[in-house]
């Protein structure tokens, strides 16, 4: 006999039934109207990608989760991680004739072997924003506002979601400051974004290896514990600009926010529910040397990447898990085949006055009809039966209210 073939998706991989389908376009809905709102345009690109576009070095774990194939020509081809490679390559394409500075927006299914955590799985979508080919920290703000704006459509408010922001560029400069050797600071970045998930005494152990003396590891400790950013004019310009546009309440300075992927150059943030119950809700800063590393023009950038996963935990958890679902729609049903004709024809009427209708397929009882509505999208239900049909009026009842009122056939 036939081994039985398991029902189940693979790890990670992700299944949309209807109920999920109402969360993700909630979700989806937010980050298309919030990038509309702010002027983005929207692109799409492959999601199998060269894996050499992908792959980077710098010990990122990005490049380690890639999923990557030989195809039968014996190219060597990945799924895309993340969409900044990609939009890189899409920008150096073209960048003779495209009028800069380009502010896109994109949802891109993206794929990682990563350990399965709370708000981690091997697949999901990101929505990503990105302005290239402008220095101004209002592209910061730009990008930063239309993620709160994203977050408030989807019905969470500051109270729930806080935006932590800092500066590689900043930290830099202080560590400079305190005599450590700018050559080593990607090492220290990289050992520094890992605090708070590993004991300091292991950071240090890394700094070490990164070259740092015991002196300089106190050094960056104590460079850790910077509360302000006055010394940055271009963080106090950000947050400036943030209160203008009406979203400062959003944001926090957070020395701690060091970003795991290596092309950040300047200011970094990470979002983060206030309780601290779930991974990032959606991270980003600017980077300066993407285009550059695959060979283009450079072309300084900023953007984010906001996945749907933590987000919709977040909203299930402060909204209610049926909080998403619709009841606006009308169920038409008929009791016996004589009356299908004026069910089709009626439901034909409300469909072109722009309702959702749904039609039952064929003769039922009125409390089987009347049970399946109620479980329903539907906020409205009509049951045809030989009477009404005859009558040429029959009766709309409101599902939730328990009211009737008459609708004509
Ligand atoms: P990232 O921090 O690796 O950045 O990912 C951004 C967001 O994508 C995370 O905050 C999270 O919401 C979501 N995400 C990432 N991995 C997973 C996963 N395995 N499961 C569920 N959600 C996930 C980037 O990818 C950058 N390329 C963002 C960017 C765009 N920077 C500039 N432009």
């Amino acid at each position: 006999m036939a081994d039985k073939i398991s029902f189940e998706a693979p790890r990670g991989m992700r299944d949309f039934y209807p109920e999920d389908m109402v969360w993700r376009n909630r979700v989806f809905d937010a980050f298309r109207a919030a990038g509309e709102a702010a002027g983005f345009e929207q692109y799409d690109a492959c999601v199998v990608e060269s894996y050499e576009l992908l792959a980077r070095k710098a010990g990122e774990e990005v490049g380690e989760q890639i999923y990557h194939f030989l195809d039968k020509s014996d190219r060597h081809l990945a799924l895309r991680a993340e969409m900044t490679p990609t939009l890189a390559r899409l920008v150096a394409q073209r960048q003779k004739e495209l009028s800069f500075p380009l502010k896109w927006t994109a949802i891109a299914q993206c794929f990682r072997y990563e350990r399965m955590t709370k708000g981690r799985k091997r697949e999901h979508y990101q929505w990503n924003v990105d302005i290239i080919g402008e220095e101004s920290v209002l592209a910061e703000v730009e990008v930063l506002g239309a993620a709160v704006d994203a977050l408030r459509r989807m019905g969470l408010t500051t109270a729930d979601f806080k935006v932590h922001v800092s500066s590689r560029k900043f930290l830099g400069e202080l560590l400079a400051k305190s005599g450590i050797d700018a050559a080593k600071h990607a090492q220290v970045f990289l050992a520094l974004d890992k605090r708070g998930k590993m004991p300091d005494a292991e950071i240090a152990a890394m700094l070490k290896d990164g070259g740092l003396s015991d002196a300089d590891v106190e050094a960056t400790f104590r460079i850790m514990e910077t509360k302000s950013h006055e010394a940055s004019p271009e963080l106090s310009e950000l947050f400036r600009l943030a209160g203008v546009a009406g979203f400062a309440d959003a944001l926090v300075f957070d020395i701690g926010v060091i970003r795991g992927l290596s092309y950040y150059t300047g200011i970094v943030f990470e979002c983060f529910d206030t309780a601290g119950e779930f991974r990032a809700i959606f991270g980003g800063g600017r980077y300066d040397n993407l285009l550059t590393t695959i060979g283009a023009e450079p072309a300084t950038a900023v953007g984010l990447g906001f996945g749907d996963v933590v987000v919709t935990e977040l909203l299930k958890s402060r909204l209610g898990g049926d909080a998403a679902a619709r009841k606006d729609g009308i169920a038409v049903g008929f009791m016996f085949p004589e009356q299908r004709d004026a069910a089709v024809r009626l439901a034909a009427r409300l469909r072109s006055e722009g309702n959702r209708v749904d039609l039952s397929l064929h003769a039922q009882k009125p409390k089987k009809f009347f049970s399946h509505a109620g479980a329903s999208s539907a906020a409205k239900a009509v049951f045809l039966g030989p009477d009404d049909v005859a009558a040429g009026v029959a009766r709309i009842k409101d599902m939730a209210e328990r009211t009737e009122t008459g609708i004509c056939l």
